[in-house]
């Protein structure tokens, strides 16, 4: 399966449409959040990945951007549900990594939902600290990568 998928940074206004279709979907609508409610003031200065079958499904979409000179943040790491568990978010993130690299980073930052820990502390993030509960229901743990 894996090495059938490609990343790709999403160009045309279909693929931003599947882009930001993935991301709600299984980022937001289990928590009946509405369509609109995936996206924030950064996705213009962000680097977004997209990670698509040979088929051109998305399967998998991830984003960083830069906080400052030293520090850049993970969010919206999502992959299809029905294919979680087979490398497609490991792929994504060290395509991240590379670009933060690229950017001359010093720390990758990210709020990791507590369902998502066990995936960050397998790369190499540390904990530390209880950051935000999401809708009441989601916590989430500030974590951290020295590059
Ligand atoms: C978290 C997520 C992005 C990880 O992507 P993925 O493609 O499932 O992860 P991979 O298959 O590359 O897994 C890499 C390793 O992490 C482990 N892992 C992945 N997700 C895990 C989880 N939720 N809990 C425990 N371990 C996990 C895998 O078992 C694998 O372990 P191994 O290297 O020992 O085999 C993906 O599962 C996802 O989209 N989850 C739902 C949305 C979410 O929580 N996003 C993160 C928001 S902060």
């Amino acid at each position: 399966m894996l090495n059938s998928i490609t990343l790709q940074t999403p160009q045309t206004d279909n693929d931003w449409q599947n882009y930001f279709e993935l991301r709600w979907k299984i980022l937001r609508e289990p928590w009946q959040q509405p369509p609109g409610s995936e996206r924030d003031e950064f996705e213009e200065n962000s680097f977004h990945i997209m990670a698509i079958t040979q088929t051109g499904q998305a399967v998998g979409v991830a984003r960083i951007h830069q906080l400052d000179h030293m520090t850049a943040q993970i969010r919206y790491m999502a992959v299809l549900d029905s294919l979680q568990g087979t490398g497609i978010g490991s792929l994504m993130l060290a395509r991240l990594e590379k670009q933060a690299q690229d950017w001359k980073t010093k720390t990758i930052m990210l709020n990791a939902r507590d369902t998502a820990l066990e995936f960050y502390l397998k790369k190499g993030y540390i904990k530390l600290e209880a950051t935000q509960t999401l809708y009441n229901r989601i916590p989430h743990t500030k974590m951290e990568k020295q590059l």
